[in-house]
């Protein structure tokens, strides 16, 4: 693809994006920056800035306890953020929408509360080799608590889950399956839905890690028909420290709460507590009122743009970024699935990745280094680390072309 040709292509209402986040209004190291690092955390647009500070400005309380004017201003705008985010992904009810810290969070709430009271010795919860610390660990320290065990379907040199061999592991004895949507590390989309249609055959249960599915892709889960899907805010232009569970109802009405405290009982006494109803039963404590605000506030904007034109310009922009990069010598690409979503994943000569993010962050370009919490995908490619470029809607061929340059500078430091 030439530049002009991904120019037209790009004419899709993506484009001049990069104006609504202040943030990229700035120099760095005495150049205009260029941000590919949005999988380890999107920038905010100025819409869920402002959306924050009116909220604490004029309308900061506790939610759903008071009678007050302030507290019910709160709590209108804390559940109309539910009901946003329960419509972006097309949930059935807003009592599956549990609101919880973020993806980690949500992966242990399953992990503590649906799987842990069930599973025992012979069990098996089945992840891919694909997976973020956060979907594999979560799975480890259950498997230590009741004696199941942790089964791990293989991926090819390209970085893709072998589906041969994801099936051929699927039999009576695995009783959970835990899988990325999209891979962090290397970029791959990973085909949930044949997953989970084949474990709903076989009645197991899954759980979609949707940390890197939500933020590029239109997400419809009564048509994924998973039981569970987890994201975070912070990779959806919404400020850190949120995100959310959503679980199927029924499975989540048998699901003891996770956590005690606030907000999560109906009544107390020293006899004994009866838990709220959904989704608060699972929302111990005072929440992240802010956050959870932001968050509806950049559900808002991601409609607006069209998750379906982000995914056109984000997908056109990765294969500008592949090519321009396959063009220097030297670069090793390491993830090139067929199916993708905005990460590259390289190496270049035998630059070590930290000394090439180095050299690009003197040049303004903010790239990341190391092993993006997914070791065992560094171990199958034979490398500690990596360097990742990721990409956004505010990011564009100028901002490819930068990296281009700057690698091509950090080979002739390196010569
Ligand atoms: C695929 C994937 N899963 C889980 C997480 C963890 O997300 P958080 O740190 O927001 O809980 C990340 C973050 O990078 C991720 O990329």
């Amino acid at each position: 693809m030439t530049q002009a040709q991904y120019n037209q292509g790009a004419a899709n209402g993506v484009e001049n994006r990069r104006d609504d986040f202040p943030v990229l209004k700035q120099d760095i190291n005495g150049h205009s920056i260029v941000y590919l690092d949005s999988a380890a955390s999107a920038q905010q647009p100025t819409a869920v800035m402002q959306t924050v500070a009116e909220y604490q400005q004029h309308n900061h309380a506790n939610v759903h306890r008071g009678v007050h004017t302030l507290s019910h201003r709160a709590t209108d705008a804390y559940e109309g953020a539910r009901e946003k985010i329960q419509g972006f992904i097309n949930a059935a009810s807003r009592s599956e929408i549990v609101l919880t810290s973020g993806t980690t969070e949500s992966i242990n709430l399953v992990a503590q509360s649906y799987c842990r009271p069930r599973f025992g010795p012979g069990d098996k919860i089945l992840i891919s080799h694909l997976e973020h610390h956060s979907n594999i660990v979560p799975w480890q320290l259950l498997c230590e608590q009741t004696g199941a065990e942790l089964a791990v379907a293989p991926i090819d040199d390209f970085g893709q889950l072998d589906l041969d061999r994801f099936t051929s592991l699927l039999d009576e004895t695995v009783r959970f399956i835990a899988i990325a949507h999209v891979s962090n590390a290397l970029g791959t989309i990973i085909p949930i839905k044949d997953i989970i249609a084949q474990a709903r055959q076989m009645s197991i249960p899954v759980l979609v890690d949707g940390a890197q599915g939500v933020p590029h892709m239109s997400i419809n889960v009564q048509d994924l028909d998973c039981d569970f899907y987890a994201f975070s805010g912070h990779k959806m232009f919404a400020p850190t420290g949120v995100g959310v569970l959503y679980g199927r109802e029924s499975l989540l009405e048998e699901m003891p709460p996770y956590q005690g405290g606030g907000d999560m009982i109906l009544e107390v006494s020293f006899d004994g507590t009866t838990y709220n109803e959904l989704p608060y039963k699972f929302e111990a404590g005072t929440p992240n009122i802010s956050g959870v605000i932001g968050l509806g506030a950049a559900v808002d904007y991601l409609q607006a743009v069209g998750m379906s034109n982000i995914a056109r310009y984000e997908h056109d922009l990765l294969l500008y970024l592949t090519e321009q990069l396959q063009k220097i010598d030297g670069i090793r690409l390491i993830g090139t699935a067929e199916s993708k979503a905005s990460v590259q994943s390289f190496m270049l000569d035998d630059i070590h990745p930290h000394d090439l993010g180095t050299i690009l962050d003197h040049q303004g370009i903010a790239i990341r280094t190391g092993h993006h919490c997914a070791m065992p995908v560094m171990d199958y490619f034979g490398v500690p680390g990596t360097a990742r470029a990721s990409l956004a809607i505010y990011n564009n061929t100028a901002d490819v072309d930068r990296l281009a340059a700057g690698l091509v500078k950090a080979k002739q430091i390196f010569s």
